[in-house]
């Protein structure tokens, strides 16, 4: 991937894990998990997103690379994922207006205002120039520490409701200024930030970025054909990998995870007075989100033609070895992006190298997401 050299086209994908400190420094726990990944052989590991700013932050327990005081800590990850010959991307995130007040202690950013997130219930602010200026610097910074740390690249979350993907969305911009409107104007903050990361990592590190092909708003959000125009901008814009990623929490989480619906952990996410109405709700979307090989390939094929050499990332739903080799040998896509298998088999590619597995064994059953939706860190669940 650009300037970067990995050892086999096996890219753990980026998941939140629940396992940084509440300050978001690395933890021993976050550091074991990514060392048995590299020491089971994915050729490339990006852990889960990183907050570039307090104002950008998702979760409890989000990795942090807001300021200089988490640069050891992310240095020890990069270290122990180095030690078996494993590179590492940082995913640098701005959660936008997907988090609450009570986390941030302040109102929820966005691109225009809206209405409230029907999932965190908050009616977010629209930002001011001087606030998308700052935060195109802050991305700045988060990459310039990346590269203090030794990470090998850094990947921009631009997908799933991330702050990006709410000013590359209509259904989310809807501004006048020269940060809403066209195309161009609408994908101007991630160009600039884009330009301003690369200042900061300089040519050594790889530039990867992670886009929604389908926001599946209820109005049209980011398409496969808008995220076509999108990836030309970034392939233009000199990206060194394109990840392409589906849905968001807000309207659609199991766009992103599909698989089994975790109805239970989903229900307790809400105050107890909606529960057994949630419940009900959410019950009928059983059934409706089944994995299907490699989801995202007709979204990717899509975008292709404006890529010219970028390299593809493919991610969602890869579970078979001989579906994986036909995707790379037939080009349409570069690197094997995978999610939950690798949370169930951190050792998933020594075992596809050396002949023990065909086939991933995570059955997509999503228990693990419920849990980590509900405070817990993020491990496989089923003990099958
Ligand atoms: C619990 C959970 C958390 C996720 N967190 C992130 C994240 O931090 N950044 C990101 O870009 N994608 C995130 N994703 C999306 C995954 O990278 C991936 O696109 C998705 O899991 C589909 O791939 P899979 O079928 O191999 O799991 C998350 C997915 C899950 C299940
Ligand atoms: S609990 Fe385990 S098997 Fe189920 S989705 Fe998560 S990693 Fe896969």
């Amino acid at each position: 991937l650009g300037p970067v050299k990995i050892k086999n086209r096996f890219m753990a994908a980026p998941i939140f894990e629940g396992m940084a400190s509440d300050n978001g420094e690395v933890t021993d726990q976050l550091i074991n998990k990514y060392r048995a990944i590299a020491r089971g052989g994915a050729g490339l590991i990006v852990p889960g997103y990183m907050g570039v700013n307090h104002v950008g932050k998702s979760t409890p327990k989000e990795t942090s690379i807001e300021d200089d005081s988490k640069i050891p800590g992310l240095k020890r990850l990069a270290d122990a994922v180095h030690e078996h010959e494993s590179k590492i991307f940082f995913e640098l995130a701005h959660g936008g207006r997907q988090t609450t007040k009570e986390l941030i202690g302040e109102t929820p950013l966005a691109p225009s205002a809206g209405k409230p997130d029907p999932v965190f219930r908050v009616k977010p602010r629209a930002m001011t120039d001087n606030e998308i200026e700052e935060t195109i610097s802050a991305f700045a910074a988060a990459a310039g520490r990346a590269k203090e740390a030794g990470a090998d690249g850094v990947h921009i979350a631009a997908a799933g409701a991330s702050l990006f993907d709410l000013f590359l969305s209509p259904y989310f911009n809807q501004r006048t200024d020269k940060w809403g409107g066209s195309e161009e104007n609408k994908y101007r903050f991630l160009g600039e930030s884009i330009e301003a990361c690369r200042k900061a990592i300089g040519s050594k590190m790889a530039l990867t970025v992670k886009i929604s092909t389908n926001d599946f708003t209820p109005k049209a959000g980011v398409t496969p054909e808008l995220a076509k125009i999108y990836a030309g901008y970034l392939a233009r814009d000199g990206i060194d990998g394109l990840e392409s990623s589906q849905g968001m929490i807000a309207y659609s989480s199991m766009n992103i995870w599909r698989g089994d619906v975790p109805v239970d952990d989903y229900a307790k996410l809400m105050p107890a007075w909606m529960r057994p109405i949630g419940k009900l709700a959410i019950k009928r979307w059983v059934g409706k989100y089944n994995v299907e090989e490699a989801w995202s390939l007709s979204d990717v094929e899509t975008l292709k033609p404006a890529l010219g050499n970028v390299p593809v990332i493919l991610v969602g739903g890869l579970r078979k070895l001989s579906t994986m080799n036909s995707i790379v040998e037939s080009g349409k896509a570069d690197i094997i992006s995978i999610g939950r298998p690798m949370v169930k088999e951190p050792d998933l590619v020594n075992k596809f190298k050396n002949g023990t597995s065909e086939e991933a064994t995570c059955t997509s059953c999503n228990k693990c997401v419920g849990k980590l939706l509900n405070g817990s860190p993020l491990m496989c669940q089923c003990f099958r």
